[in-house]
């Protein structure tokens, strides 16, 4: 049984056996008090250890941070804090750990732990959050198989840049340095591995489209790989991305699904993490007392999850947007310290008034300026904008970006040629448009950010096992 079971267990003196890693030891050689945690749950189980019964050679290699095997008697708890105990008859030490263990039970920065990233896992913090972590994914699977979506999984390794921002990681079997050139002196990518200059993807909508254009509605989730260079608490060179992408969508039913989708699993994590969530909660609203008056949040974080399930999500469009920004206080005051007018790309100081100050809600914005978008998004009528979406929440920015996309075949062809994307490269999403197309749209989901505001945390390296940013690749 693991822990969080025998926590569940009516105590009949019955024997039950223990297996995890000691978290603290407290008491002296006589009655000695160990707290075991198994990851099952943010709950450790406490064995009581009689000094008569258990050699105290053993109970010497219990220490913080060792993993044991505890057999014995589960008991009603005498003591506050646990509803069952059990009283240790024998002790198995799996692995010891000595004093040198980093993760002593006293508080650690997170900064701090993300350098043993390869052992925070054994806190109850980064326990609570990526048990949490998983529960997010099975909801997003759930999510979809309910509304008849298939998980189509779309390649990692690929020869176009679905976003055209050109920031991608190459993929090549090329020697460093010894890369074979053509007679003009440029790399001869005709000789690496896949006959082309390849790359991670930095995201799985082309292919996606593909499968939507037959499946209907299709959803993607896995890693996905930007090579820019931004040390922010938002952005990491691998993250996973969730992209639905459904044939005979237009942008509304695009924006309601999202709605639809973040709530619901936001619904599923409060209903299946609540012990984790409580956990989390109190440490957010620990961190919350130490910031500056003007960045705390007023609200707790189970409070916060609540407003979004209870909140319809405002629906501006981007010249709406532009109007309220101009005339917003920080605007005429000066304050901005990116210009506002229509026709820039947002700035996460924009952003953040919009959500947090303007709207205090996740915030939907469509119809943006083509110029600042991807080729794919269906012009509008006007001429001037595209049939985008962003949603953007409270303290995280954008959490999910998509549109309707160009179904018409010239149309199409030409916004390539206008933003310089080799045509060629695309011959064969375009032939989606030229045999049977079909209006369409999907969006992606960046999961990291989804699950730093489900657990209140500051960091996006603090919601994934191993972060890869600029500089950081170590475990
Ligand atoms: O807005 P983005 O770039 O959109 C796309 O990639 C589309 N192909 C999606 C689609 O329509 N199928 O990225 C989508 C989301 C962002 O809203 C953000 O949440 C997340 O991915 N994201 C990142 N998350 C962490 N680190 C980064 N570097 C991210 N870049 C984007
Ligand atoms: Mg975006």
């Amino acid at each position: 049984m693991q822990i969080q079971e025998i926590l569940k267990t009516e105590p009949q003196n019955q024997e039950v056996t223990v297996k995890g890693w000691v978290r603290t030891k407290r008491g002296q050689s006589a009655l000695s008090f160990v707290h075991i945690n198994d990851g099952s749950t943010i709950h450790n189980i406490q064995a009581v250890v009689d000094g008569e019964k258990i050699p105290e050679g053993v109970m010497k290699k219990v220490t913080c941070g060792a993993c044991v095997e505890i057999k014995g008697e589960l008991v009603a708890s005498a003591g506050s804090g646990q509803k069952v105990e059990v009283n240790a008859t024998s002790i198995k030490i799996y692995g010891e750990a000595d004093e040198t263990f980093p993760i002593q039970p006293k508080k650690h920065s997170l900064e701090f732990l993300r350098e043993k990233a390869h052992l925070r896992f054994r806190t109850s913090t980064f326990g609570a959050i990526f048990r949490i972590r998983h529960q997010l994914s099975h909801a997003v699977h759930q999510f979809f198989h309910e509304q008849n979506f298939f998980y189509l999984h779309t390649p990692i390794i690929t020869a176009s840049d679905a976003e055209g921002a050109g920031e991608m990681f190459r993929v090549t079997t090329f020697e460093a340095n010894k890369a074979p050139v053509t007679p003009d002196g440029s790399v001869d990518f005709k000789q690496d591995f896949f006959g082309k200059e390849t790359s991670l993807t930095v995201s799985g909508q082309l292919e996606g489209e593909l499968g939507a254009l037959a499946l209907s509605r299709i959803y993607t989730f896995g890693p996905t790989f930007r090579a820019e260079n931004s040390n922010t608490t938002r952005h990491l060179a691998e993250f996973w991305m969730i992209e639905p992408e459904m044939a005979f969508f237009e942008l509304k039913e695009n924006m309601d699904l999202a709605e639809a989708f973040i709530k619901y699993v936001i619904k599923d994590v409060i209903k299946n993490c609540t012990d984790d969530l409580d956990f989390l909660d109190k440490r957010f609203q620990d961190e919350n007392k130490t910031k500056p008056q003007n960045e705390r949040s007023e609200h707790t974080l189970l409070e916060k999850l609540n407003f979004v399930l209870e909140n319809e999500f405002a629906r501006i469009t981007y010249t709406e947007a532009i109007d309220i920004l101009l005339n917003s206080k920080p605007h005429k005051k000066k304050k901005f310290k990116f210009p506002v007018e229509w026709g820039i790309d947002l700035q996460s100081e924009h952003e953040r008034f919009l959500v947090e100050k303007h709207f205090q809600k996740p915030v939907i914005i469509t119809d943006y300026p083509k110029g600042i978008k991807a080729f794919y998004m269906k012009q509008n009528e006007d001429g001037k904008t595209v049939a985008a979406m962003d949603v953007l929440f409270p303290g995280i920015g954008e959490m999910i970006g998509g549109s309707q996309r160009e179904d018409d075949l010239t149309k199409l062809k030409t916004r390539i040629e206008e933003m310089g994307i080799e045509e060629e490269s695309l011959w064969w999403y375009l032939e989606t448009r030229k045999y049977g197309t079909a209006p369409h749209a999907g969006f992606g989901l960046g999961f990291e950010r989804l699950v730093q505001f489900v657990t209140g945390m500051g960091n996006i390296r603090d919601v994934i096992a191993f972060p890869r940013t600029p500089g950081n690749v170590e475990f």
